[in-house]
């Protein structure tokens, strides 16, 4: 074998030569992978012994993509987009090898061989859309050549990626190789050559666009069919003018095209923020006092106590995952009902097309129910989900301690209790965890987990692993009330009350926000998930809202009542604003001697979302978030942040603290010591530092 570089090598096996990349832990395509690729199929091209070539990587993936590390830095030479050519101009065939992730410049290097050859775990997308940029290496021009425009654009603005079976059927790969893949790639090679075949060069290839050029409406439709999910994001609509540029102009000129949309996106703010979160959310998995060799816990079996609404969609991701789970309640009714809601959650899945009926009866024959807490004895994890209830919940650890096999985990699934309390209920505080799921349980990517004084290294390592296993984004944090998340939540609920009283109306605070990115502003939050919760906790802690009590008190209990800050019509989920309500907020305020004025857009968003970074700020100097990107971690997947502007902390970075600051001293002369900088923001902001040089 013949090193091209550090990265790339030759070798051949007969008459066929093999370039192989080996850059671990995904062969990114670095630059010297890049001149790697290059220098090898000259090598290729150049070895008179050989017939064809075969292009294969090293390790656990074919090439997952650009380097992203490299973004953002003077670009290096070969440039991607220069080497593509080269393999697809090459006189001999060149056949991708490819096992694990094609993706992005990955599959766009593959689109540049001429034939495809895939395992049949392969998987294969453009994931650039999820980076804020699109393809810039021929993918919008190449692949609708390959799949059809409808695929193509499909696959391209949502950045999912498709199994083999699938590319195998719609002519993406040429053929699925079940033995071993490099030897089945050599023999598709050979075989190739004596049956003659042509080099298929897909930029040549204009059959698959035939459709869509009798059909320019076709870009139209799709751009109202994902209107609501690419919301406020820039790189969806770039993506569809570059498909449409492959139908539209020549190849070459489609490129340039690309090139132009691409570079339009790169140097953007949204891509940027796109790109840092990325990083963010990986960084999030590392945890500075857990070495990376921690033994962890085999988690093969799970409890779960409470079949409630959250102990119900916290069960779907274990059984998702093939996890057995065994759920407790305190009658059969309960658990009845409990049961049955996640059988009628699966069959509306199974009903969409989303899950086969096979997999919602193999899901289902993991679940067991049980009205007896001795039932969890052998599993290795509970997490309990029952009502906040401090002494019911001390109550359950106590008995869980003694019923648990020793060095099973006893997690709480608490969002407001102190768990270095709940721990100390139980002999092993060392295997108490937080694991804080965002309703629906079964949907919301991020799962807060919480250590508490004692939790041991090896509890967090094996609940980060768990996290990745049931599909979830994990962050850890500490113990305070609300840990990260809900403690910045509720800063943001108190400005919005305020503004309501001052004059702000209930839908402009919702719009301003929707505007900002958020799915939905705070009323219609509250109205979804019921104002009757945060009702219930203040009442258990003896304090007021005004207006928030008001309509509570009306039975206004949100979307499940028909009302609440806003009416909805029967069986809508449209939210109307309703004068009862402005009479509420008005009375509240002449009640607390508030002389109500316009409120700007622009104040009230500052006014939502400063208070919030500020006291991620008191978050970040108490030590319970580990890092500034944690946060970020935590309010795009838990809260609906949008990503193209990164997460709280980034946002902040990006308007400058100094400006934060200087706008928070505004307030707090209006508005009172609420507003009191926290010392690390006015540090940062003195020193003229962000968030990111922590
Ligand atoms: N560039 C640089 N580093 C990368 C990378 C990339 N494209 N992809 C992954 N990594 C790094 C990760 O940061 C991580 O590093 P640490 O171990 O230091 O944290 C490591 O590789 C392993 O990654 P994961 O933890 O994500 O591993 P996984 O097995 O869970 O997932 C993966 C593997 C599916 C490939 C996933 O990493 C992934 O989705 N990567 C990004 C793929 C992507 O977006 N490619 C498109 C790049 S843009 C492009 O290609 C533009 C173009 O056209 C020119």
């Amino acid at each position: 074998m013949a090193a091209i570089n550090d990265f790339v090598s030759y070798e051949t096996q007969g008459t066929v030569g093999i370039v192989t990349i080996n850059n671990p832990p995904v062969n990114a395509l670095s630059q010297a992978v890049r001149a790697g690729i290059k220098g090898g199929i000259a090598a290729a091209v150049a070895d008179d012994s050989v017939t064809a070539v075969v292009l294969a990587c090293a390790g656990r993936t074919f090439i997952a993509g650009a380097d992203i590390t490299e973004f953002g830095k003077p670009p290096l030479d070969p440039a991607l987009q220069d080497v593509i050519p080269i393999i697809e101009a090459s006189s001999k065939p060149v056949v991708a090898a490819i096992h694990g992730t094609a993706l992005g410049g990955g599959l766009e290097t593959a689109l540049g061989c001429h034939y495809r050859v895939a395992n049949p775990g392969a998987r294969l997308g453009l994931p650039e859309v999820k980076l804020g940029i699109l393809p810039g290496a021929g993918g919008t021009q190449r692949l609708p050549r390959v799949v059809g425009v409808p695929m193509a654009l499909e696959m391209i603005t949502s950045g999912n990626p498709i199994g083999a079976k699938k590319a195998l059927s719609v002519g993406l790969v040429d053929k699925i190789i079940e033995t071993d893949l490099t030897e089945g790639a050599i023999a598709f090679a050979k075989q190739i050559v004596e049956e003659g075949r042509p080099l298929v060069k897909i930029s040549e290839q204009n059959g698959k666009l035939e459709e869509a050029r009798k059909n320019p409406s076709l870009f139209d439709d799709f751009r109202k069919s994902i209107a609501r999910k690419a919301r406020n994001f820039e790189a969806p609509e770039n993506c569809i003018k570059a498909v449409q540029a492959s139908v539209e102009l020549p190849f070459a000129e489609g490129i340039k095209r690309e090139r132009e949309l691409f570079m339009e996106l790169m140097v953007g703010e949204q891509a940027k923020a796109q790109q840092y979160f990325f990083f963010s959310e990986r960084l999030a998995n590392k945890i500075p006092d857990v070495p990376k060799d921690t033994p962890l816990i085999d988690i093969k079996s799970a409890g779960i106590v409470g079949a409630g609404t959250m102990g119900g969609g916290i069960a779907m991701n274990f059984l998702q995952a093939g996890i057995p789970v065994t759920i407790v309640e305190t009658s059969q009714e309960a658990l009845d009902k409990g049961i049955g809601i996640i059988k009628k959650n699966y069959a509306a899945t199974v009903s969409k097309g989303r899950l086969s009926q096979e997999a919602m009866d193999k899901n289902m024959s993991l679940l067991s129910g049980s009205t007896e807490l001795e039932d969890l004895k052998d599993v290795d994890i509970v997490i309990e989900a029952i009502f906040e209830n401090m002494e019911v919940k001390k109550e359950i650890f106590g008995k869980l301690d003694k019923i648990c096999k020793p060095g099973s985990i006893l997690a709480t699934n608490t969002s407001t209790l102190d768990i270095n309390e709940i721990g100390a209920a139980t002999s092993r505080p060392e295997y108490v965890i937080g694991l804080h799921f965002f309703s629906p349980a079964n949907v919301m990517k991020l799962l807060e987990e919480v250590r508490t004084d004692k939790t041991s290294a090896t509890v967090m390592a094996t609940c980060m692993a768990l996290a990745k296993k049931i599909g979830k984004v994990p962050a850890m944090v500490g113990v305070c009330e609300g840990f990260v998340g809900n403690r910045m939540l509720a800063k943001r609920g108190e400005q919005a009350g305020q503004l309501i009283l001052e004059g702000a109306k209930v839908e402009d605070v919702d719009r301003v926000l929707y505007d900002f990115g958020f799915p939905m502003g705070p009323f219609a939050m509250s109205d979804l998930a019921g104002n009757d919760v945060g009702w219930r906790i203040r009442q258990g802690k003896g304090v007021t809202s005004p207006v928030a009590d008001a309509i509570c008190e009306l039975g206004r209990f949100g979307q499940k009542t028909g009302d609440g800050y806003y009416h909805y019509a029967k069986g809508s989920r449209t939210p109307e604003p309703d004068p009862i309500v402005e009479d509420i907020i008005v009375k509240a305020a002449r009640d607390a001697g508030i002389n109500r004025r316009q409120v700007s857009d622009e104040e009230i968003l500052k006014r939502c979302i400063y208070p919030m970074i500020n006291e991620a700020a008191k978050i970040l100097e108490e030590g319970i978030a580990t890092r500034a990107s944690d946060i970020d971690v935590i309010w795009v997947y838990g809260y609906g942040w949008p990503v193209y502007r990164g997460g709280p902390m980034r946002y902040a970075d990006h308007i400058g603290l100094k400006n934060i600051y200087d706008d928070m001293l505004k307030f707090k002369a209006e508005h009172g010591d609420n507003w009191t900088p926290a010392p690390l923001l006015e540090k940062l902001a003195k020193e003229g530092k962000g968030f990111k040089d922590l």
